[in-house]
């Protein structure tokens, strides 16, 4: 009995020893398992009296019990450090700030040309890409802008060689188009132009999108009415348009748009007219039979008056400031 109660207090002892679930399991093992100490004793039961078997098996079964619930209790006291261990380290600081995404969006005459696309497809036009390094007849010769026209010195060219240039308009395209396709024709060209000028209202490269109708009976009604109406989506019915008489060497007659801003400033955002003759003669189609009008729309100049931007130069100087104002649906 001496023995048990000795046995009792190492036990208690080991327990509360423990500092992991590992250690403990090896205790119960110890003194309880199959083979354990615990067992050793009583299997000593067998060479005892039937009342010392009797008393000494109920003791054990005592101290058994009592060994179980110590552990148990050790258990949960480890399970509950293990837990706030596992807290103090997996802690989440709420109070941080969160990290934001950053949404980019269309750099702004990105959008204005996918806008204009869109009003354009839906009446029928094909949109095409077209290439910026052009010849000289397709940029000025073809569109009645032989040497030495005075309307070449305003185009301020970059010369590649003799031949080559980059294009300085998108009228290039009417050429290309009207000597591929067969009347009717309805044909926009969006893309990059090229003139060596420098201020808030130019810049070397700029943006345009050329239109095309070709068709019979095209007169200058409906290049008015597919101005007024492209305008008005593009800006609202609030705006003030003005046509004015003008000269193109491929168009006859030709026009100017202004657009009179809120501080009664007007400014010009694109060119018309009605295709020249003598450029339909150059791409063959007969002139008797089919007429054509033509526009070229300054993209710079409309997303300017859209959004109220006062240098044209801030499109392209990427500045996250700039742009970042421009969010769209
Ligand atoms: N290409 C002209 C320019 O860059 C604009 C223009 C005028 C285009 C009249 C046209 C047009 O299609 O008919 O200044």
């Amino acid at each position: 009995m001496l023995n048990l109660n000795k046995l009792f207090s190492t036990i208690t002892t080991d327990i509360n020893n423990t500092n992991t679930s590992n250690q403990l399991n090896a205790i119960r093992i110890k003194y309880l398992g199959k083979k354990g100490i615990l067992n050793s004793y009583i299997r000593n039961i067998k060479y005892f009296s039937f009342e010392e078997k009797k008393k000494y098996s109920m003791m054990i079964n005592h101290i058994k019990k009592n060994i179980i619930s110590e552990i148990n209790k050790k258990d949960k006291e480890l399970n509950l450090i293990m837990l706030n261990q596992r807290i103090q380290k997996e802690k989440i600081d709420i109070s941080l700030p969160g990290r934001r995404v950053h949404q980019g969006s269309l750099h702004p005459i990105t959008h204005t040309i996918n806008s204009v696309n869109n009003f354009f497809l839906k009446l029928g036009f094909q949109a095409i890409n077209s290439p910026e390094i052009e010849d000289e007849y397709h940029n000025f010769d073809a569109l009645n802008i032989p040497k030495n026209h005075p309307a070449r010195d305003t185009h301020d060219t970059f010369w590649l060689d003799s031949n080559r240039l980059l294009r300085t308009q998108t009228s290039s395209m009417q050429i290309r188009i009207m000597k591929k396709e067969k009347p009717p024709i309805r044909f926009i060209f969006p893309g990059k132009v090229y003139r060596n000028d420098y201020d808030v209202t130019h810049t070397p490269m700029f943006h345009q999108i050329e239109g095309l109708i070709v068709d019979k009976n095209i007169n200058f009604s409906h290049l008015k009415w597919i101005i007024y109406n492209f305008l008005y989506d593009f800006f609202g019915k609030k705006i003030v348009i003005k046509f004015r008489p003008s000269y193109f060497p491929f168009t006859v007659p030709s026009a100017e748009v202004d657009i009179i801003n809120d501080d009664g400033k007007s400014l010009e955002i694109l060119g018309c007219g009605m295709v020249h003759p003598q450029v339909l003669k150059n791409v063959n189609i007969d002139s008797s039979l089919y007429s054509a009008c033509a526009f070229g729309i300054g993209i710079e100049r409309i997303t300017m008056l859209r959004y109220g931007v006062s240098d044209l130069r801030s499109f392209f100087e990427n500045d996250i400031r700039f742009l970042k104002q421009f969010k769209y649906n």
